[in-house]
């Protein structure tokens, strides 16, 4: 696949519906540093307050400076009302892409957003798809769009960033364009053209297979890793001693990682995507899911048989959020591990200073003093130079 070259359009106005989530945010704020006139269209308005009020709502390297400067410009603005895609002269979706209890995509989060901006929409805009989707989703709304008597250009374009780094990433990967015809392709490519040099052309179709395939395959990589710690420890071998050892001057390993909880709001979800679509025979998709999911079991059997039963421990949980030095909750596998806990263990104290939205966190204090068993849920680096006295740590990652 080559990058192909793009004209830097002259800034103008977008606007990114869902644009105070995660990847709408970050997206906003650095179009802005291009000089685009953003409005952010949310149905969020309590996010939407916090942001008008100066304060970045989520742990984005650089997000609050370029905040700052974004309120200064006045380049930013923001809305819970649908009104405002109409005078943008293009719309970027980012809205959440979930998947259902039953681990089935959510298809009428798109529909009922297209119904929602239908009255507002016009011929000329262009429309980039740019959340996670089931494929075959952006010719189904081009197609959607027409039976509705709307003309415009659709495009897919998926976002590739890490949390926590988006604004760097957004600016320095090559950025993933498709479109349901060559001028909806060619106007998304100049878009992003204008973050960055490195674009690659795809078809829809492609593009959504590419972010799929990203997630799932990193999704399977950290199952390698945790079924391999698995099979180790129950052997009483050290993981992650073995793991130092492969590595040692062999290039050939280097990719894979550490054990640890794989949790988040993307790899799960995306992997069951690409589940459903290819009629559940994704087999290495489900195999991960029950390996990456069964990792916490598996600590509390494994607490379990080397603690004895827990009815008269206390354990305290360090790292509440999915992943580490991010205040992110979204299906954190640490909550998975604290509800399994409260059945079997005398107490369960929970410590994240990185998290503000849970009431039933303690000081760090509170919870080293009043453990028995300490589990590293999540390598925040403030737990790097932890002292936890005689208290037994529990640490798949190997980070202490
Ligand atoms: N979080 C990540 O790191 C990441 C990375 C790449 C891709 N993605 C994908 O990007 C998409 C968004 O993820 P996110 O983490 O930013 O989710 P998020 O929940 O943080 O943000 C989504 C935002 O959309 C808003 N919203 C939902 N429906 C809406 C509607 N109909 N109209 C207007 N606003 C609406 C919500 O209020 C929310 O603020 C998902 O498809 C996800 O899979 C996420």
């Amino acid at each position: 696949m080559t990058e192909v070259p793009c004209k830097v359009p002259q800034p103008s106005n977008i606007c990114i519906v869902g644009g105070a989530g995660h990847v709408g945010l970050p997206l906003a704020l650095t179009f802005v540093t291009r000089g685009f006139r953003i409005s952010v269209y949310d149905k969020n308005e309590e996010i939407l307050r916090r942001i008008e009020q100066g304060e970045m709502p989520y742990d984005e390297e650089n997000g609050q400076p370029l905040l700052d400067q974004a309120n200064k410009t006045g380049l930013l603005r923001l809305s819970s009302d649908p009104a405002s895609v109409g005078d943008a002269e293009t719309v970027v979706v980012t809205i959440g892409t979930p998947v259902d209890e039953f681990m089935n995509p959510v298809f009428k989060v798109i529909k009922n957003c297209a119904d929602e901006l239908l009255p507002y929409l016009s011929d000329d805009q262009l429309m980039v798809l740019r959340s996670t989707v089931y494929p075959g989703t952006t010719d189904w709304l081009d197609g959607y769009l027409k039976s509705r008597g709307k003309q415009l250009r659709v495009s897919y374009c998926p976002e590739r960033v890490v949390q926590g780094h988006a604004i760097k990433e957004i600016q320095s990967l090559p950025h993933l364009v498709s479109g349901t015809t060559d001028r909806a392709a060619d106007a998304a490519a100049d878009l992003f053209g204008s973050l960055t040099d490195r674009i690659v052309r795809l078809s829809p179709m492609e593009a959504e297979f590419a972010k799929l395939f990203h997630n799932s395959y990193r999704y399977i990589k950290f199952a390698v890793a945790n079924q391999f710690y698995m099979i180790a420890n129950a052997a009483g071998v050290d993981y992650n001693r073995v793991l130092d050892g492969m590595k040692q001057d062999y290039p050939r390993d280097s990719e894979i990682p550490h054990a640890g909880f794989t949790a988040g709001p993307c790899l799960l979800k995306d992997t069951m995507q690409l589940a459903a679509f290819s009629n559940n025979q994704f087999t290495l998709g489900h195999t991960a899911m029950v390996v990456n999911e069964g990792l916490v079991l598996y600590l509390v059997e494994e607490i379990k048989r080397r603690f004895g039963e827990l009815g008269c421990m206390t354990v305290g949980l360090l790292g509440m959020a999915f992943k580490a030095n991010s205040g992110d909750t979204r299906a954190s596998l640490s909550y998975k591990l604290k509800k399994m806990l409260e059945f079997q263990a005398e107490g369960v104290l929970t410590h994240d200073s990185h998290v503000h939205d849970d009431p039933d966190l303690k000081t760090l204090d509170e919870v080293l003093e009043n453990s028995d068993l300490l589990i590293l849920c999540v390598p925040h680096t403030e737990y790097s130079e932890l002292q936890t006295g005689d208290t037994p740590v529990i640490d798949i990652w190997g980070y202490l």
